[in-house]
Protein backbone atom coordinates (compact mmCIF):
# COMPACT_ATOMS: atom_id res chain seq x y z
CA UNK A 1 0.00 0.00 0.00
CA UNK A 2 1.39 3.23 -0.86
CA UNK A 3 1.41 6.19 1.66
CA UNK A 4 -1.60 8.01 0.36
CA UNK A 5 -3.70 5.32 -0.45
CA UNK A 6 -7.05 4.65 1.65
CA UNK A 7 -9.29 2.51 3.13
CA UNK A 8 -12.84 2.24 2.56
CA UNK A 9 -14.28 1.55 6.27
CA UNK A 10 -17.19 -0.23 7.15
CA UNK A 11 -19.07 0.79 9.78
CA UNK A 12 -21.28 -1.40 12.61
CA UNK A 13 -22.94 0.53 14.85
CA UNK A 14 -23.62 -0.73 18.52
CA UNK A 15 -26.94 -2.08 19.43
CA UNK A 16 -26.29 -1.65 22.91
CA UNK A 17 -25.03 1.97 23.26
CA UNK A 18 -25.05 4.07 26.44
CA UNK A 19 -27.71 6.05 27.28
CA UNK A 20 -27.65 9.82 27.29
CA UNK A 21 -27.64 9.99 30.63
CA UNK A 22 -24.78 6.88 31.53
CA UNK A 23 -23.13 9.27 29.47
CA UNK A 24 -23.28 12.42 31.60
CA UNK A 25 -22.93 10.79 34.47
CA UNK A 26 -19.40 9.87 33.22
CA UNK A 27 -19.00 13.23 31.97
CA UNK A 28 -19.66 14.48 35.18
CA UNK A 29 -16.77 12.32 36.39
CA UNK A 30 -14.54 11.15 34.18
CA UNK A 31 -11.04 10.73 35.62
CA UNK A 32 -8.51 9.13 33.49
CA UNK A 33 -8.71 6.00 31.17
CA UNK A 34 -11.90 4.39 33.29
CA UNK A 35 -14.14 4.22 31.11
CA UNK A 36 -14.92 3.78 26.64
CA UNK A 37 -17.01 4.99 24.20
CA UNK A 38 -19.60 2.97 22.55
CA UNK A 39 -17.42 2.09 19.27
CA UNK A 40 -13.71 1.60 18.55
CA UNK A 41 -11.84 1.19 15.38
CA UNK A 42 -10.60 -1.92 14.09
CA UNK A 43 -7.70 -2.69 10.78
CA UNK A 44 -5.73 -5.91 10.05
CA UNK A 45 -2.52 -6.52 8.47
CA UNK A 46 -1.24 -9.68 6.75
CA UNK A 47 1.80 -9.54 4.75
CA UNK A 48 0.37 -10.60 1.89
CA UNK A 49 -2.25 -8.69 1.82
CA UNK A 50 -1.44 -5.39 3.38
CA UNK A 51 -3.75 -3.01 5.49
CA UNK A 52 -7.36 -4.19 4.76
CA UNK A 53 -11.04 -5.04 6.46
CA UNK A 54 -11.07 -1.53 8.47
CA UNK A 55 -14.04 -1.18 10.18
CA UNK A 56 -15.91 0.61 13.18
CA UNK A 57 -17.71 -1.88 15.23
CA UNK A 58 -19.04 -2.12 18.64
CA UNK A 59 -16.57 -1.42 21.42
CA UNK A 60 -15.59 -4.73 23.23
CA UNK A 61 -13.07 -7.43 23.72
CA UNK A 62 -10.26 -8.83 21.60
CA UNK A 63 -10.41 -12.50 20.38
CA UNK A 64 -6.55 -13.75 20.55
CA UNK A 65 -4.80 -17.13 20.33
CA UNK A 66 -2.92 -18.04 23.13
CA UNK A 67 0.00 -18.42 20.91
CA UNK A 68 -0.91 -14.93 19.08
CA UNK A 69 2.50 -13.30 18.87
CA UNK A 70 2.06 -10.19 21.40
CA UNK A 71 1.35 -12.10 24.24
CA UNK A 72 4.68 -13.61 24.14
CA UNK A 73 7.27 -11.12 22.68
CA UNK A 74 5.88 -7.57 23.57
CA UNK A 75 5.29 -6.54 19.89
CA UNK A 76 3.30 -3.82 21.05
CA UNK A 77 2.93 -0.01 19.86
CA UNK A 78 0.78 2.91 21.09
CA UNK A 79 -0.49 6.41 20.86
CA UNK A 80 -2.16 8.97 22.43
CA UNK A 81 -4.02 12.20 21.33
CA UNK A 82 -6.96 13.98 22.48
CA UNK A 83 -10.12 14.95 20.74
CA UNK A 84 -11.63 18.26 22.13
CA UNK A 85 -14.96 20.34 21.76
CA UNK A 86 -14.89 23.88 20.70
CA UNK A 87 -16.86 26.49 22.31
CA UNK A 88 -19.20 26.13 18.80
CA UNK A 89 -19.85 22.62 19.58
CA UNK A 90 -17.16 21.09 16.42
CA UNK A 91 -14.40 18.76 17.30
CA UNK A 92 -10.87 19.17 16.29
CA UNK A 93 -7.79 17.22 17.27
CA UNK A 94 -4.09 18.30 17.63
CA UNK A 95 -0.80 17.65 15.09
CA UNK A 96 -2.23 14.18 14.32
CA UNK A 97 0.00 13.90 11.55
CA UNK A 98 3.18 14.18 14.44
CA UNK A 99 1.20 11.16 16.04
CA UNK A 100 0.62 9.33 12.93
CA UNK A 101 4.49 9.53 12.17
CA UNK A 102 5.74 8.25 14.90
CA UNK A 103 3.52 5.51 15.30
CA UNK A 104 5.43 5.04 11.99
CA UNK A 105 9.16 5.44 13.78
CA UNK A 106 7.49 2.95 16.87
CA UNK A 107 6.24 0.01 14.22
CA UNK A 108 9.96 0.42 12.15
CA UNK A 109 11.59 -0.60 15.71
CA UNK A 110 9.23 -2.88 16.90
CA UNK A 111 9.13 -4.98 13.77
CA UNK A 112 5.74 -4.21 12.52
CA UNK A 113 3.92 -3.23 9.67
CA UNK A 114 3.88 1.41 9.07
CA UNK A 115 0.55 2.00 8.87
CA UNK A 116 0.06 5.03 6.78
CA UNK A 117 -0.42 8.36 7.76
CA UNK A 118 -4.12 8.95 5.78
CA UNK A 119 -4.92 5.82 7.30
CA UNK A 120 -4.36 6.71 11.14
CA UNK A 121 -6.28 10.27 10.48
CA UNK A 122 -8.93 8.79 9.01
CA UNK A 123 -9.18 5.77 11.59
CA UNK A 124 -9.28 8.87 14.37
CA UNK A 125 -11.89 10.66 12.21
CA UNK A 126 -14.31 7.72 11.46
CA UNK A 127 -14.09 6.80 15.63
CA UNK A 128 -14.81 10.53 16.62
CA UNK A 129 -17.67 10.88 14.00
CA UNK A 130 -19.39 7.94 15.55
CA UNK A 131 -18.87 8.62 19.28
CA UNK A 132 -19.06 12.46 18.46
CA UNK A 133 -21.52 12.85 21.96
CA UNK A 134 -19.00 11.34 23.57
CA UNK A 135 -16.31 14.33 23.26
CA UNK A 136 -16.56 16.44 26.52
CA UNK A 137 -17.05 19.88 26.66
CA UNK A 138 -16.34 21.02 30.16
CA UNK A 139 -13.24 22.81 30.76
CA UNK A 140 -9.77 20.33 31.07
CA UNK A 141 -12.05 17.63 29.48
CA UNK A 142 -11.28 15.93 26.09
CA UNK A 143 -11.76 12.67 24.34
CA UNK A 144 -8.78 10.63 24.86
CA UNK A 145 -7.71 8.46 21.66
CA UNK A 146 -5.59 5.52 21.95
CA UNK A 147 -4.35 4.40 18.99
CA UNK A 148 -2.20 1.00 19.04
CA UNK A 149 -1.31 -2.20 16.97
CA UNK A 150 -0.01 -6.10 17.97
CA UNK A 151 1.31 -8.78 16.13
CA UNK A 152 -1.60 -11.44 16.78
CA UNK A 153 0.23 -13.84 14.36
CA UNK A 154 -0.36 -17.50 15.88
CA UNK A 155 3.31 -18.42 16.36
CA UNK A 156 5.83 -19.24 18.81
CA UNK A 157 8.75 -18.96 16.94
CA UNK A 158 11.22 -15.52 17.05
CA UNK A 159 10.89 -13.35 14.37
CA UNK A 160 8.91 -10.34 13.52
CA UNK A 161 5.03 -11.32 12.99
CA UNK A 162 3.53 -12.03 9.21
CA UNK A 163 -0.04 -10.53 10.55
CA UNK A 164 -0.82 -7.63 12.79
CA UNK A 165 -4.18 -5.41 13.80
CA UNK A 166 -4.39 -1.87 14.88
CA UNK A 167 -7.12 -0.35 16.71
CA UNK A 168 -8.51 2.45 18.20
CA UNK A 169 -10.45 3.15 21.38
CA UNK A 170 -11.64 6.09 22.86
CA UNK A 171 -11.87 7.33 26.81
CA UNK A 172 -13.44 10.53 27.86
CA UNK A 173 -10.63 12.23 30.47
CA UNK A 174 -10.29 14.67 32.60
CA UNK A 175 -6.98 15.23 34.60
CA UNK A 176 -4.38 12.84 34.12
CA UNK A 177 -3.30 13.38 38.20
CA UNK A 178 -6.05 12.57 40.42
CA UNK A 179 -5.09 16.17 42.26
CA UNK A 180 -5.97 17.62 39.34
CA UNK A 181 -3.58 20.53 37.36
CA UNK A 182 -1.69 20.63 41.19
CA UNK A 183 2.19 20.25 41.46
CA UNK A 184 3.54 16.49 41.61
CA UNK A 185 6.62 15.17 43.31
CA UNK A 186 8.73 12.77 41.33
CA UNK A 187 11.17 9.92 43.20
CA UNK A 188 14.44 10.11 40.78
CA UNK A 189 14.85 6.38 40.54
CA UNK A 190 18.82 4.99 40.48
CA UNK A 191 17.65 1.23 41.06
CA UNK A 192 16.42 0.77 37.50
CA UNK A 193 16.58 2.34 33.58
CA UNK A 194 13.56 2.55 31.85
CA UNK A 195 15.73 2.20 28.07
CA UNK A 196 19.35 1.14 26.87
CA UNK A 197 21.69 2.11 24.88
CA UNK A 198 20.26 1.06 21.33
CA UNK A 199 17.11 -0.25 22.72
CA UNK A 200 13.30 0.58 22.25
CA UNK A 201 13.12 3.86 24.83
CA UNK A 202 12.29 6.61 21.32
CA UNK A 203 9.49 4.23 20.40
CA UNK A 204 6.15 4.36 22.05
CA UNK A 205 5.96 0.26 23.44
CA UNK A 206 4.16 -1.18 26.04
CA UNK A 207 7.77 -2.75 27.33
CA UNK A 208 8.87 0.63 28.50
CA UNK A 209 6.08 1.56 30.28
CA UNK A 210 6.01 -2.15 31.61
CA UNK A 211 9.71 -1.49 32.97
CA UNK A 212 8.62 1.77 34.53
CA UNK A 213 6.11 -0.13 36.72
CA UNK A 214 8.47 -1.39 39.62
CA UNK A 215 9.93 2.24 40.13
CA UNK A 216 6.53 4.22 39.72
CA UNK A 217 5.85 1.91 42.32
CA UNK A 218 8.59 2.80 44.86
CA UNK A 219 7.47 6.50 43.41
CA UNK A 220 3.67 6.04 45.06
CA UNK A 221 5.83 4.59 48.15
CA UNK A 222 7.17 8.24 48.83
CA UNK A 223 4.21 10.32 47.83
CA UNK A 224 5.84 10.56 44.27
CA UNK A 225 3.46 10.85 41.14
CA UNK A 226 5.78 9.71 38.63
CA UNK A 227 9.44 8.47 38.40
CA UNK A 228 12.19 10.30 36.91
CA UNK A 229 14.67 8.17 35.05
CA UNK A 230 18.61 8.74 34.33
CA UNK A 231 20.38 8.03 31.22
CA UNK A 232 20.96 4.21 31.18
CA UNK A 233 25.02 4.29 30.28
CA UNK A 234 26.01 6.41 32.69
CA UNK A 235 23.05 7.34 35.68
CA UNK A 236 23.69 10.66 35.13
CA UNK A 237 21.33 12.42 32.66
CA UNK A 238 18.40 13.14 32.87
CA UNK A 239 15.99 10.73 30.08
CA UNK A 240 12.51 11.41 31.04
CA UNK A 241 9.32 10.36 33.23
CA UNK A 242 7.80 6.82 33.53
CA UNK A 243 5.53 8.35 30.58
CA UNK A 244 6.07 12.18 30.02
CA UNK A 245 8.78 14.78 28.91
CA UNK A 246 11.18 17.00 31.39
CA UNK A 247 11.43 20.70 31.23
CA UNK A 248 13.16 23.08 33.00
CA UNK A 249 13.22 26.81 33.18
CA UNK A 250 16.72 29.13 34.33
CA UNK A 251 15.61 32.18 35.90
CA UNK A 252 17.20 33.81 33.17
CA UNK A 253 14.54 32.66 30.82
CA UNK A 254 15.82 30.01 29.03
CA UNK A 255 14.01 26.82 28.47
CA UNK A 256 15.58 23.41 28.76
CA UNK A 257 15.01 19.94 28.03
CA UNK A 258 17.10 17.01 27.55
CA UNK A 259 18.03 16.29 24.10
CA UNK A 260 16.47 13.51 22.17
CA UNK A 261 18.96 11.26 22.80
CA UNK A 262 18.12 8.09 21.29
CA UNK A 263 16.44 6.10 24.33
CA UNK A 264 13.70 9.03 24.81
CA UNK A 265 10.10 9.76 23.63
CA UNK A 266 10.09 12.44 20.89
CA UNK A 267 6.88 13.72 22.62
CA UNK A 268 4.37 15.99 20.77
CA UNK A 269 3.39 17.97 23.97
CA UNK A 270 7.47 18.63 24.69
CA UNK A 271 7.54 19.88 20.77
CA UNK A 272 4.33 22.04 20.86
CA UNK A 273 5.72 23.57 23.91
CA UNK A 274 9.16 24.50 22.85
CA UNK A 275 7.78 26.29 19.70
CA UNK A 276 5.37 28.65 22.27
CA UNK A 277 8.33 29.32 24.62
CA UNK A 278 10.31 30.14 21.16
CA UNK A 279 7.47 32.17 19.95
CA UNK A 280 7.73 34.28 23.07
CA UNK A 281 11.11 35.02 22.54
CA UNK A 282 12.72 32.39 25.48
CA UNK A 283 16.03 31.29 24.25
CA UNK A 284 15.64 27.27 24.14
CA UNK A 285 18.36 24.50 24.84
CA UNK A 286 17.65 21.10 23.56
CA UNK A 287 20.94 19.31 25.51
CA UNK A 288 22.20 17.31 28.08
CA UNK A 289 21.14 17.98 31.22
CA UNK A 290 22.50 16.07 34.63
CA UNK A 291 20.56 15.25 37.43
CA UNK A 292 23.68 17.37 39.09
CA UNK A 293 22.73 20.52 37.29
CA UNK A 294 18.96 20.32 37.87
CA UNK A 295 19.33 19.58 41.73
CA UNK A 296 22.04 21.90 42.60
CA UNK A 297 19.72 24.39 40.56
CA UNK A 298 16.74 24.36 41.85
CA UNK A 299 18.56 23.96 45.39
CA UNK A 300 20.36 27.60 44.29
CA UNK A 301 17.40 28.56 42.57
CA UNK A 302 19.38 28.89 39.59
CA UNK A 303 16.31 26.37 38.09
CA UNK A 304 13.43 28.29 38.47
CA UNK A 305 10.73 26.02 37.59
CA UNK A 306 10.54 22.47 36.18
CA UNK A 307 7.38 21.01 34.81
CA UNK A 308 6.78 17.72 33.03
CA UNK A 309 4.75 17.20 29.44
CA UNK A 310 2.59 14.76 27.46
CA UNK A 311 -0.68 14.46 25.97
CA UNK A 312 -2.20 12.89 28.69
CA UNK A 313 -1.10 15.48 31.74
CA UNK A 314 -0.16 18.02 28.73
CA UNK A 315 1.91 20.42 31.49
CA UNK A 316 2.04 19.03 35.31
CA UNK A 317 4.24 21.31 37.62
CA UNK A 318 7.52 19.74 39.38
CA UNK A 319 7.48 21.40 42.92
CA UNK A 320 9.97 18.48 44.47
CA UNK A 321 12.27 16.01 43.76
CA UNK A 322 13.21 12.70 46.02
CA UNK A 323 15.38 9.93 45.73
CA UNK A 324 17.31 7.62 47.99
CA UNK A 325 18.73 10.30 50.08
CA UNK A 326 17.70 14.01 49.44
CA UNK A 327 14.90 15.91 48.46
CA UNK A 328 15.18 18.78 46.82
CA UNK A 329 12.28 21.88 45.94
CA UNK A 330 9.30 22.11 48.56
CA UNK A 331 6.28 19.97 47.76
CA UNK A 332 3.79 22.26 48.42
CA UNK A 333 5.66 25.25 46.70
CA UNK A 334 2.94 26.58 44.13
CA UNK A 335 3.18 26.26 40.48
CA UNK A 336 5.77 28.08 38.33
CA UNK A 337 3.99 31.58 36.79
CA UNK A 338 5.69 30.30 33.18
CA UNK A 339 4.45 26.89 33.37
CA UNK A 340 1.05 27.59 34.35
CA UNK A 341 0.68 30.44 31.49
CA UNK A 342 2.48 27.91 28.81
CA UNK A 343 0.02 25.50 29.97
CA UNK A 344 -3.04 28.31 29.39
CA UNK A 345 -1.33 29.12 25.92
CA UNK A 346 -1.58 24.99 25.01
CA UNK A 347 -4.94 24.29 26.06
CA UNK A 348 -6.32 27.56 24.71
CA UNK A 349 -5.01 26.34 21.51
CA UNK A 350 -6.41 22.57 21.86
CA UNK A 351 -9.81 24.01 22.98
CA UNK A 352 -10.55 26.88 20.21
CA UNK A 353 -10.27 29.67 23.18
CA UNK A 354 -6.98 31.09 21.32
CA UNK A 355 -5.87 31.60 17.50
CA UNK A 356 -4.13 28.30 16.77
CA UNK A 357 -1.46 30.35 14.10
CA UNK A 358 0.68 27.23 13.64
CA UNK A 359 -2.05 25.58 11.95
CA UNK A 360 -1.71 22.52 14.68
CA UNK A 361 -5.53 22.06 14.92
CA UNK A 362 -7.37 19.31 12.54
CA UNK A 363 -11.00 19.14 12.70
CA UNK A 364 -13.07 15.90 12.85
CA UNK A 365 -16.50 17.14 13.18
C1 LIG B 1 0.26 10.22 26.88
O1 LIG B 1 0.61 11.23 27.47
O2 LIG B 1 -0.59 10.24 25.98
C2 LIG B 1 0.85 8.91 27.18
O3 LIG B 1 0.82 8.05 26.37
C3 LIG B 1 1.41 8.68 28.50
C4 LIG B 1 0.63 7.84 29.43
C5 LIG B 1 1.20 8.14 30.79
C6 LIG B 1 -0.84 8.04 29.47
Amino acid sequence: MTADQQLAFRTISSTNPRSDSERDAIHGNPGFGKYFTDHMVAIDWTNDLGWHNAEVRPYGPLLLDPAASVLHYAQEIFEGLKAYRHPDGSIWTFRPEANALRMQRSAHRLALPALPSEIFIESIRQLVRADAAWVPGAPETSLYLRPFMISNENFLGVRAAHQAAYYVIASPVGPYFAKGVAPVSIWVSTDYARAAVGGTGAAKCGGNYAASLLPQQQAYEHDCSQVLFLDPQHGKYLEELGGMNIVMVHRDGTVITPELSGSILEGVTRLSILQLARDRGHPVQERKVSFDELRDGMVSGEIAEVFACGTAAVIAPIAALKGRDFVVGDPAAPAGKLTMSLRQELTDIQHGRRPDRHGWMMRLV
